[in-house]
């Protein structure tokens, strides 16, 4: 597949894929995704996993879903646009000594073979694909018929809609908080027979500047557009950020999609 290769390869991006990829790295993501553990468990808790089954985290960034998965006995291949997301599953995986396919490649245009999953998951990965119909067409391509999928989306709120506010850029593409729609994630995911439960991701941090330092250096979209901006900028950011957790607690609403390759 071009601009797809292995993690441990040299790499020679297409510029399609060096934009997103640009987008995600750079970061110290690993702290947020700490703060998902609740949510890969859950996602996890939702794949049904029997050992053996040969599981696809698409993308994986830090390797959260992919790693628990892999303990519970799957074989386990992960995805995602960055490398440097990947070097940090990568680095993961081998401290604790557990085997990890990884490569990184567009979830829109994976390097895997038809029907070769029992499930497949994706925490906030799969909703930043540009195309939503072409990225769900892709994921039921490579699961086995009866294949488990859990797939999560953040909704319309307010930390989503602070975004518009600042002037902060939308992901290219589609808007991913559209999967949150159970008409929308039908109409993308045809191949599946779905069912929708909702959560809540919630950050405690001891006041509101504490949970802006771990957004503005810890997600990527945000410190990449903080860097290209001016002083008065940062500020006013972080001024209507920090209205939305003004005692430190950042909670935001998602829907978990679960579902069953037909
Ligand atoms: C919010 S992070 C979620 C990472 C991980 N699933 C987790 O729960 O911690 C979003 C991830 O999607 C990846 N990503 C964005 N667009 C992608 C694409 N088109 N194909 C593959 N991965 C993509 C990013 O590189 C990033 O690692």
């Amino acid at each position: 597949v071009e601009g797809a290769h292995r993690a441990d390869e040299p790499r020679d991006r297409g510029a399609n894929l060096s934009d997103a990829a640009a987008r995600w790295s750079g970061a110290d993501y690993e702290r947020v995704a700490e703060t998902f553990a609740p949510v890969h468990d859950r996602i996890v808790d939702g794949l049904s996993l029997r050992a053996g089954d040969r599981v696809l985290d698409v993308a994986t960034g830090t390797g959260g879903v992919a790693l628990r998965a892999a303990r519970a006995g799957a074989e386990v291949v992960g995805v995602d646009i960055s490398a440097d997301q990947l070097s940090k599953a990568r680095a993961a995986a081998d401290a604790e000594g557990i085997p990890l396919e990884l490569i990184e490649c567009d979830c829109q245009e994976m390097p895997l073979p038809d029907e070769s999953f029992d499930a497949a998951a994706s925490a906030f990965g799969l909703i930043f694909a540009p195309d939503h119909a072409r990225a769900g067409a892709e994921l039921a391509r490579v699961c086995k018929p009866g294949a488990r999928i859990a797939v999560t989306a953040w909704t319309f709120d307010a930390f989503s809609e602070t975004a518009e506010r600042v002037g902060r850029p939308a992901s290219p593409g589609e808007d991913p908080r559209l999967w949150s729609g159970e008409e929308h994630a039908r109409g993308s995911l045809p191949a599946f027979d779905l069912r929708f439960e909702t959560g809540t991701w919630r950050v405690q941090e001891a006041s509101a500047d504490a949970v802006w330092e771990l957004l503005a250096t810890s997600v990527p979209p945000i410190k990449l557009w903080l860097a290209e901006q001016d002083e008065a900028t940062r500020e006013a950011a972080k001024h209507a950020y920090s209205e939305v957790f003004p005692d430190g607690v950042l909670e935001r609403q998602y829907v978990l999609i679960l579902g069953t390759r037909l």
